[in-house]
């Protein structure tokens, strides 16, 4: 057995919009994922969270199956619109109620509640008067981030302000696969601007009202040359680690905007949004980075090719479809990228305190008599945790690893069809069947260690 460091913390993540439904309950408004989702043809097979996993009315069973695996952290993110409905103005207290129970719940079993006040469920209202693209949005942000800690902050240490500020610009506003399905690519990067100052600002408003531990979560790309031997490949790759990497966690990590970014975001528009002394904002110290990670990218420079909206300005540059084994999303398996991706930041930033907030995998599980043999998650898992361990060797300061999810849920513009849980939703009966991935995961935990043999494959 390999054992992880004594103090190593095992959880699960979740996301409000994602398994909570009751998305009219105690005065909860519309955000712009119950927009997003009820618009024809924008998520699969037209699904939308209306229900989800019905965790609203179900929290109390799921806490029981987070502490049933052993867990000593859960990781679940607040609904904007259940606290304050109208984006500004009145809270709502009825919805604040929720969380209220939640953490206490999670506390009773010895689970410690990490919070996340931002999982892209932006109030409707808030994108009306502009979403993201404007600066009032990330004003309003750090007021309603202060809100929840009024409440919530004796009961919860660790606070991360947003996940993944890149999907919810460049998804959101870029290519529009995301609330609120915007495409311009100008769009996207006065979000973006905004999302880190709504960040940086709360950071600050969390700070003064108290809390001791805020972070950010991000999914930092792991960006690799289709050929290593390409000069061309590798100004592709410096591009993409541009506008996924290095003009978020620069500015986060108190190195500013890197002047490549400031002259490709200046391609799209003047930059009218951006106030020097925001910068300084944005770069407001935080006590943890969480980590998100699923795969690696692949780039090739291709004249002609069209790029990707997802990363505006990448004309001329293919994002090659991945070799090998992928997951259920066509998302390529290799846990290589994780390591790499660890020590990069690790390297980087030796002094700040890491968390693997989500990591895990889709695969087009079934529920047969009674069990779910998702061999293909439990290897995708400790293949994962071997790459952390390996890193941990080396010095990597990782607290904590957060496996992506608890529960089947609704993934966003792909709907229900996507399972990424470790324990398996029926649906039509919200009926919950831990998978054997549960099982083994609840193992490791328990032995605090991985097994001498990797897992194999089938
Ligand atoms: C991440 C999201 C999370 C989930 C996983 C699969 O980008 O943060 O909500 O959808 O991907």
């Amino acid at each position: 057995m390999t054992s992880f460091p004594e103090h190593f913390v095992w959880g699960a993540a979740t996301a409000a919009y994602q398994i909570e439904g009751a998305v009219t309950a105690d005065g909860r408004g519309p955000s712009i994922w119950d927009t997003f989702s009820h618009t024809p043809g924008r998520v699969l097979d037209g699904d939308t969270g209306d229900v989800a996993c019905d965790h609203y009315h179900r929290y109390r069973d799921d806490v029981a199956l987070v502490a049933e695996l052993g867990l000593g952290a859960y990781r679940f993110s607040v609904a904007w619109p259940r606290v304050v409905p109208g984006g500004s103005g009145p809270t709502n207290e009825a919805g604040l109620d929720f969380y209220d129970r939640l953490v206490d719940e999670l506390r009773s079993r010895d689970i410690v509640p990490m919070a996340t006040l931002y999982h892209w469920d932006l109030p409707q209202p808030l994108e009306d008067r502009g979403g993201w693209t404007v600066r009032d949005t990330a004003e309003r942000f750090a007021e309603y981030a202060v809100k929840v800690y009024e409440r919530l902050g004796d009961r919860v240490q660790t606070w991360s302000t947003l996940n993944e500020p890149w999907c919810s610009a460049y998804l959101g506003y870029g290519s529009g696969i995301h609330a609120p399905g915007r495409r311009d690519p100008a769009a996207a990067f006065a979000a973006l601007h905004h999302l880190l100052l709504g960040h940086g600002l709360a950071v600050r408003a969390l700070r003064a009202a108290g809390a001791r531990s805020v972070g950010l979560v991000v999914n930092p790309a792991v960006v690799r040359p289709a050929d290593p031997a390409s000069p061309a490949d590798a100004d592709a790759v410096r591009l993409v680690d541009g506008l996924h990497n290095r003009v978020i966690l620069d500015p986060v990590l108190g190195r500013g905007y890197p002047e490549d970014m400031v002259a490709h975001m200046s391609r799209f528009g003047d930059l009218d949004w951006f106030d020097p002394a925001d910068e300084k904002i944005i770069a407001t110290p935080i006590d943890l980075l969480g980590l998100n990670y699923y795969a690696p990218t692949y780039v090739a420079a291709r004249p002609g090719a069209s790029g990707s909206p997802n990363y505006p300005g990448s004309e001329g540059i293919e994002f090659p479809a991945p070799t090998g084994p992928v997951t259920d999303m066509g998302w390529q398996i290799d846990p290589t990228g994780l390591a790499e991706l660890l020590r990069r930041i690790g390297g980087d930033q030796p002094d700040l305190p890491l968390w693997i907030t989500e990591n895990g995998a889709a695969f087009p599980d079934r529920l047969v008599d009674g069990r779910v043999r998702d061999t293909d998650r439990i290897r995708y898992l400790d293949g994962h945790l071997r790459a952390v361990q390996a890193v941990l060797a080396e010095g990597v300061d990782v607290r904590g690893y957060l496996a992506w999810s608890l529960l089947d849920n609704f993934e966003w513009a792909e709907g229900y069809r996507r399972r990424f849980g470790l324990v398996y939703v029926d649906y039509p009966t919200q009926r919950r069947t831990p998978k054997d991935s549960a099982h083994w995961y609840r193992s490791v935990v328990a032995a605090h260690a991985l097994p001498e043999e990797p897992a194999q494959p089938r």
